[in-house]
C-alpha cells in the first residue's frame, strides 16, 4: 500500500545546487495520492469547529481549496505582496536571504472565527507564522497548522509549537 510520502518526487539542485526539491506535483497528479493527502490532513480535526480554511501561497490553496470544499466551508487565500486586490494588511517574514511580507484581505477573517492554515511544506516556519500572525490579527482563531511534508532539520516544528499551534504533519524528509 502506497503512502503520501511514496507520491512525492525528489528533485535534485532545484532551484540551486545542494537543494533537494519536495515536489508534491506527483501527488496533486494522482488521483489516490491527492484524496489520501487530503483525507489524511483533515484527520485530526474530525467534529472539530472550523469556519474557514486558509491556504499559504502557492501550493497551500490547493490543498486548500479541497479541504474547504470537502469541510463545506470557505476558503480564504494569504498571498504574496501586492496580489490581493482588495485592502490588505501585511506580515514581513525571514528568507533564507532576505524578507518577504504577505497579506490577507482585512475583511477575509472575522474576530472569533476558527481558521485551519494549510501548506504543502514547513521549513523553516517562516511562511505560515507571517500566516499565523495575519490571522491573529483579524482575530481569528488558529486550530491547527496542516502541512503534508515537514523538513524537521529546519525547525519550523518547534517554531510553530513555541506560538502555541498544534501542527499536523504527513511525512517528513530528514536531512533537508
Ligand atoms: C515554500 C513552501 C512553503 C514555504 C516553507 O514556498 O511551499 O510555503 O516555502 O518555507 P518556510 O517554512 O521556511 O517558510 P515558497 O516560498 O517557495 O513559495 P511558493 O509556495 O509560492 O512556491
Ligand atoms: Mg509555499
Amino acid at each position: 500500500m502506497k503512502t503520501v510520502k511514496d507520491y512525492i518526487r525528489t528533485i535534485a539542485d532545484f532551484p540551486h545546487e545542494g537543494i533537494m526539491f519536495r515536489d508534491v506535483t506527483t501527488l496533486f497528479a494522482d488521483a489516490r495520492g491527492f484524496r489520501m493527502a487530503i483525507d489524511q490532513l483533515l484527520n485530526p480535526y474530525a467534529g472539530m469547529r472550523i469556519d474557514k480554511v486558509v491556504g499559504l501561497e502557492a501550493r497551500g490553496f490547493i490543498l486548500g481549496g479541497a479541504i474547504a470544499h470537502q469541510l463545506s466551508v470557505g476558503f480564504v487565500p494569504i498571498r504574496k505582496k501586492g496580489k490581493l486586490p482588495g485592502a490588505v494588511i501585511s506580515q514581513a517574514y525571514t528568507l533564507e536571504y532576505g524578507e518577504a511580507v504577505m497579506e490577507v484581505h482585512d475583511d477575509a477573517l472575522q474576530a472569533g472565527e476558527k481558521v485551519l492554515i494549510v501548506d504543502d511544506l514547513l521549513a523553516t516556519g517562516g511562511t505560515c507564522e507571517a500566516g499565523i500572525r495575519l490571522c491573529e490579527r483579524l482575530g481569528a482563531e488558529i486550530v491547527g497548522c496542516a502541512f503534508v511534508i515537514d523538513l524537521p532539520d529546519l525547525g519550523g516544528r518547534a517554531l510553530l509549537e513555541k506560538l502555541g499551534m498544534k501542527v499536523h504533519v504527513l511525512c517528513d524528509f530528514e536531512g533537508a
